[in-house]
């Protein structure tokens, strides 16, 4: 079963004048799709997950009740049994022409499903489950919890915590640490950058996700320091959650404006969100310095409108320049020195947290 192919860490998003994008969409025609560098998401992403890494939610669950109990409670985890029944679902795949059901199509089964080798075969397992967002956890399963001999979370030196953190990012972890990869994470499901998909099979484009409402919702499980109370994130973390969601929105709306070829839903609703996205970075860089973004969107030319104005060369090299930005954004900052940002932050959560 193919889990690793067209799917969808690359996308693109582009825009500007309406002659502007009258001349880029001419641009793709004949452009063959750009491939955008791999490295964007990282190898232990839900889109790319190898299923003979795949271990399977009930081993998660062995130690984290909770956050499995919260998972239940989620969409991504009724999509497994919900999405092949629903009337949506087989229209889509009969105007893409798949056969033989949306669990064995390799398209659907990157975004909606987690697939785990069983007895040698590729199988479909669970909706988006723990591993499609915290990545397959074959090879750091037994290090991502291992204080060393004798010791417990208290009596662990800072030397081995380190080093502890440093192997199971190495072995494709994504912990809640790493917010540049868990945003990119969410945004390579969230948009969808598949032109045939879009414009032929009728599926939407991508989701309205705003990274602090869609995970503080229904997606919240914060239980390990108390597996009773699913614990609030501080406004520090919102802050910077909230920065890198429109960075990583902008990144993967260009991701999927690059793969425009033709007029239709999909060239549309890819251009729409690319001046969505930069009008929202803007905001945030308005009310906080951020050299990082800044230097990135220093010096591209823009329209009358405030739009970046897309060329080929441009969306085929901002997104990773905006992954790299994000990553380095992340790494010196903890959101103290954001409190410009407040209030850009989201009333409402998207959908209700478990206690
Ligand atoms: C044998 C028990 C055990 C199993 C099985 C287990 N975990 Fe953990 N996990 C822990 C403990 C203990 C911690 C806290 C580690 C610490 O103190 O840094 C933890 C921490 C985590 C964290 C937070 C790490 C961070 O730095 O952000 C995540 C995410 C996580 N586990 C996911 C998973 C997933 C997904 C699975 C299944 C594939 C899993 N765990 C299986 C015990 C376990
Ligand atoms: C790039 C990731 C991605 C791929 C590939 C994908 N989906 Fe989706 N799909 C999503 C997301 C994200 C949503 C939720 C959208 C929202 O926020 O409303 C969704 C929603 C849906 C819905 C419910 C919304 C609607 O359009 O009525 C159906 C049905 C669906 N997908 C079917 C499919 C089928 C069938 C396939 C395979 C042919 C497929 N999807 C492939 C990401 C994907
Ligand atoms: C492997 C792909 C994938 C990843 C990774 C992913 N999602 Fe989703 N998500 C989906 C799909 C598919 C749906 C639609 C499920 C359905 O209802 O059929 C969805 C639905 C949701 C919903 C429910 C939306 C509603 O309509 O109420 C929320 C909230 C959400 N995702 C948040 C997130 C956040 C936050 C992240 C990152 C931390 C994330 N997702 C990562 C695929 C993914
Ligand atoms: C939709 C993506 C998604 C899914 C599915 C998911 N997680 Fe998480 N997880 C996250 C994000 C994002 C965070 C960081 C939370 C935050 O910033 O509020 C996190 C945090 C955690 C933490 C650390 C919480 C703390 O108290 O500090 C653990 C442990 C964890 N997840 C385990 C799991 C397990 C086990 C499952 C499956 C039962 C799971 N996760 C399913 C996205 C997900």
């Amino acid at each position: 079963m193919n889990t690793g192919s067209d799917q969808s860490n690359q996308r693109t998003g582009a825009r500007s004048t309406i002659a502007g994008i009258a001349a880029l969409a001419m641009l793709f025609v004949f452009a063959p799709a750009l491939r955008a560098a791999p490295e964007a998401v990282s190898p232990g992403t839900g889109l790319h997950m190898d299923p003979a890494k795949v271990v399977g939610s009930g081993k998660c669950a062995e130690c984290h009740k909770a956050e499995d109990n919260a998972w239940q409670h989620t969409h991504h985890f009724a999509t497994f049994t919900a999405l092949p029944k629903e009337k949506r679902a087989k229209e889509i795949a009969d105007a893409m022409g798949l056969e033989g059901g949306i669990r064995r199509n390799g398209t659907c089964l990157n975004c909606h499903f987690t697939v785990q080798n069983k007895e040698g075969a590729a199988t479909p397992v669970a909706g988006v489950s723990c591993e499609s967002c915290h990545g397959a956890a074959k090879d750091w399963l037994t290090l991502h919890n291992d204080y060393g001999q004798g010791k417990t979370r208290e009596t662990e030196s800072a030397d081995h915590k380190k080093k502890r953190h440093d192997d199971a990012d190495a072995t494709g972890m994504i912990r809640k640490d790493r917010v540049s990869l868990i945003a990119a994470n969410c945004y390579s499901c969230h948009t969808v950058p598949n032109q045939d998909l879009v414009n032929k099979g009728g599926h939407k484009a991508g989701s309205d996700l705003e990274l602090v409402a869609w995970s503080q919702g229904e997606v919240r499980h914060n239980y390990l320091v108390n597996q009773a109370k699913n614990a609030v994130e501080t406004p520090q973390r919102k802050r910077v959650l909230y920065v890198v969601g429109q960075a990583t929105d902008l990144e993967f709306s260009l991701r999927g404006a690059q793969k425009i070829t033709e007029k239709g839903a999909y060239r549309d609703a890819m251009l729409a969100r690319v001046r969505n996205a930069t009008t929202k970075l803007d905001e945030v860089l308005k009310k906080v310095k951020i050299a990082e973004y800044d230097q990135v969107l220093a010096g591209i030319p823009r329209a009358e409108n405030g739009q970046l104005k897309l060329s080929k060369d441009l969306l085929a090299a901002l997104p990773d320049k905006l992954a790299a930005a994000s990553q380095a954004f992340v790494a010196s900052n903890d959101g103290a020195a954001l409190d410009g940002v407040d209030e850009l932050l989201p009333k409402d959560a998207k959908g209700s947290a478990q206690p």
